[in-house]
C-alpha cells in the first residue's frame, strides 16, 4: 500500500471516534429530497418544492448538532446557519484574482467546503478539498447530500502534498500557514503540488511593518492556541521566494472586524468580541497587533 492510502485510511479512522459515529449515522439516515434547486451565491442556498415538515426539522436537527460552524453561510430549505465566519467576505475579496475554468483545484484546509460550492460556479475540471478535521468533513458530507457534487475531500493535510500522486493548476491555502510552524516547508509542500506555471492563493495574519520579521507567540494569538509565525509582509515574500515561488503578488490586506467573524447561534464558543482588547481593538487580548491578514497570489 502507498504511504499515501496509509495516510488516508489512518485519518478516516477519526470518523469512528465516539463522538462522529453517531453523526455518521444520522448522515446516513439523511432523506433524499427531489429536485433540489442550488443557488452558489454569497448564502448557499438549497430549496425545493418536495421536502416535507418531518424531512424538514431532521435537516434542523442534524445541523444543529453538527455545531460549531465555522464556515457559510448555508441556507438548507428552512435552515438559515448563520455561521461564525461570514466567509463570503473572504470570497468574494478573492474571486476577482482567479479563473477556474477548466482547472485541476485544490482547497487545502477546506473546512466544511463553503468556498469550493462556490467554484462550481467557476466549472473547473476537478475540485479536491483537503482537511483532516472529522467534524467538518460531515458537515462537508451533509452539504454535499443535497448539492451531489462531484468535489473530492480527502482528510489528508498540507504535510500531505509532498506524497499527493496528483498536481494542480490552482492551489488555494487560506488561512492554514499561521497553524505550521515549519511555513517555508509547508510553502515547498504547496510548491511541489502544483502543476508548471501553476498559481497559489494563500492568505496568512502578517504584522505591520517594512523589516523582514515575523512575531512568534510565546503561547496563544488571539486566544489561538497553535498559531507560530505572524511575519511582516515582507518577511512572507521572502519565505516565498525561498520556498521557490516567482512571481509574487500582494492582492489585498484586510482587517478581521465583527462584519466578518462574530458569535452566532451556530457557534458554543467565543468569537471575535472576545479575542481583542476591550480597551483597544487594535490588540489581541494578549496585547498582539490585532488579527489583519495579506491575500497573495503567487506562481511557480
Ligand atoms: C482557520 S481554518 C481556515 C478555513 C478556510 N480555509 C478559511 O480560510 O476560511 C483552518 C482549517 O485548516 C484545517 N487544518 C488543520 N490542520 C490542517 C492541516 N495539517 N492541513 C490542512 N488543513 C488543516 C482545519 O481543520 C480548518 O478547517
Amino acid at each position: 500500500m502507498k504511504n499515501i492510502d496509509k495516510k488516508r485510511e489512518e485519518r478516516e479512522k477519526s470518523l469512528c471516534f465516539k463522538n462522529i459515529a453517531p453523526l455518521r449515522k444520522k448522515l446516513r439516515a439523511l432523506p433524499s429530497i427531489k429536485d433540489v434547486k442550488v443557488l452558489l451565491d454569497d448564502v448557499i442556498t438549497l430549496e425545493s418544492k418536495s421536502v416535507i415538515p418531518e424531512e424538514k426539522v431532521y435537516i434542523e436537527e442534524f445541523a444543529k448538532e453538527l455545531k460549531p460552524w465555522r464556515k457559510g453561510p448555508f441556507k438548507l430549505f428552512d435552515t438559515f446557519i448563520d455561521s461564525e465566519w461570514q466567509s463570503q467576505i473572504k470570497y468574494n475579496l478573492i474571486s476577482p484574482y482567479f479563473n477556474l475554468k477548466d482547472k485541476k483545484v485544490a482547497d487545502i484546509g477546506c473546512n466544511n467546503g463553503y468556498y469550493m460550492f462556490r467554484m462550481l460556479e467557476e466549472k473547473p475540471k476537478k475540485i479536491v478539498g483537503f482537511d483532516p478535521s472529522p467534524l467538518f468533513r460531515t458537515q462537508f458530507d451533509f452539504i454535499n447530500h443535497f448539492i451531489k457534487s462531484s468535489i473530492v475531500y480527502e482528510m489528508l493535510g498540507v504535510e500531505d502534498m509532498r506524497d499527493y500522486p496528483e498536481k494542480f493548476d490552482t492551489i488555494f491555502c487560506l488561512g492554514v500557514l499561521y497553524h505550521r510552524s515549519d511555513p517555508v516547508s509547508t510553502l515547498k509542500s504547496l510548491k511541489v503540488a502544483l502543476e508548471k506555471d501553476g498559481e497559489l492563493f494563500l492568505d496568512t495574519f502578517i504584522i505591520d511593518g517594512e523589516e523582514e520579521i515575523a512575531l512568534t507567540p510565546k503561547d496563544r494569538y488571539s486566544k489561538i492556541p497553535n498559531i507560530y509565525f505572524i511575519p511582516t509582509t515582507k518577511a512572507l515574500f521572502n519565505w516565498l521566494y525561498r520556498a521557490g515561488f516567482k512571481e509574487i503578488k500582494l492582492l489585498e490586506v484586510k482587517k478581521t472586524d465583527n462584519l466578518e467573524q462574530r458569535k452566532t447561534d451556530w457557534i458554543d464558543g467565543e468569537s471575535l468580541e472576545n479575542f481583542l482588547d476591550p480597551n483597544d481593538a487594535n490588540l489581541t487580548v494578549e496585547g498582539y497587533p490585532a488579527p489583519k491578514r495579506a491575500y497573495i497570489k503567487a506562481t511557480v
